[in-house]
């Protein structure tokens, strides 16, 4: 993890180093995206990719981009007229640390490097593969993704969901960004086949419900220290969250779940590849080891 996660650093530092832009718009993208995230996203794009024996250079775009979409998220999510918060990864928002529309211009800016990245990687993307990112990519941000998301997300404050709506909700704001990583990551490799895209795809989604159930479930159970974002905000706003329409137990008891059944798809996708088949070699099957570690990494996340 230590490899990819440097490389996504060096990759964002890179384009975020560009002379022509205004230096108060660049400092708040380099604050909201090189100031400490997790990076699961990333992450999952290296694991897909490399389950696959895609080339790590083609990886370091795709990864930077979709943590440039996942920082802008933050950022307008943060905004007084989504969730009003004004801590972020231990420290003040985009927007308290510049201003509202500072904050919206570098949210905007993160949005399309993120398609320039893919647009325009040098490391050996063919036309075809290219197109077919920006296309996941795309429609897993936009309004039938994590915009749309966002949107049920502010719709439902205060009202009661079903379970049904409010899976809905979550799989748009927080699963569809996570699937986008895992299948870009996918789509590097130059011999992918539907039947493990299907399957990764997927374990991304299962894995993508349990991020925002757990986010959910943190929300109440830790501390804005260790969260470094301010703990009981969705009960102060009054979010619609697993907790508040299960209870934390129960909510806990899905995490798991989907936890279980994203690991099924991973033992899936290594049962079928015909190396680890033939060869049933201890560092064959490593190549998958990043998928399990990060599925254990979502669930298990102490913020
Ligand atoms: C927070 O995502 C927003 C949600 C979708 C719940 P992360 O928990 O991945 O945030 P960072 O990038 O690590 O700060
Ligand atoms: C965020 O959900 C989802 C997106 C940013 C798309 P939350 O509003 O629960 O995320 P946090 O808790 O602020 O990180
Ligand atoms: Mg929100
Ligand atoms: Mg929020
Ligand atoms: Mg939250």
């Amino acid at each position: 993890m230590q490899e990819f996660l440097a490389r996504t650093h060096d990759k964002l530092e890179q384009a975020l180093t560009v002379a022509e832009v205004p230096t108060r718009l660049n400092d708040a993208m380099r604050y909201s995206t090189l100031n400490g995230g997790k990076r699961v996203r990333a992450l999952l794009v290296y694991a897909a990719g490399t389950a696959l024996d895609a080339p790590l250079e083609r990886l370091d775009s795709v990864a930077a981009a979709i943590e440039c979409v996942h920082a802008y998220s933050l950022i307008h999510d943060d905004l007084p007229a989504m969730d009003d918060d004004d801590l972020r990864r231990g420290k003040p928002t985009t927007h308290i640390q510049f201003d509202e529309a500072t904050a919206i211009l570098a949210g905007d800016a993160l949005q399309t490097m993120a398609f320039e990245l893919v647009a325009c990687d040098s490391s050996g993307l063919d036309d075809k593969q290219a197109r077919a990112i920006t296309l996941k990519l795309a429609q897993a941000s936009g309004s039938c993704g994590m915009v749309g998301g966002q949107m049920l997300d502010i719709l439902a404050t205060n009202t009661s969901l079903s379970q049904a709506q409010l899976e809905n909700v979550h799989r748009r704001k927080t699963g569809a960004l996570i699937n986008a990583a895992v299948l870009c990551g996918s789509l590097c490799s130059d011999d992918v086949n539907a039947e493990q895209l299907s399957v990764l795809s997927q374990y991304a989604d299962h894995l993508g419900l349990a991020f925002q159930v757990i986010d959910d479930i943190l929300d109440i159970e830790s501390s804005t220290e260790i969260l470094g974002k301010p703990s009981g905000a969705d009960i102060e706003l009054g979010k619609s969250t697993y907790p508040a329409l299960l209870g934390l137990a129960e909510s806990k008891e899905l995490a798991k779940n989907l936890y279980d059944r994203a690991i099924d798809c991973v033992q899936t996708i290594s049962d079928n590849s015909e190396l680890v088949q033939h060869h049933k070699l201890d560092g064959l099957t490593n190549k998958f080891s990043l998928l399990y570690d990060l599925a254990t990494l979502i669930v298990d996340r102490k913020n």
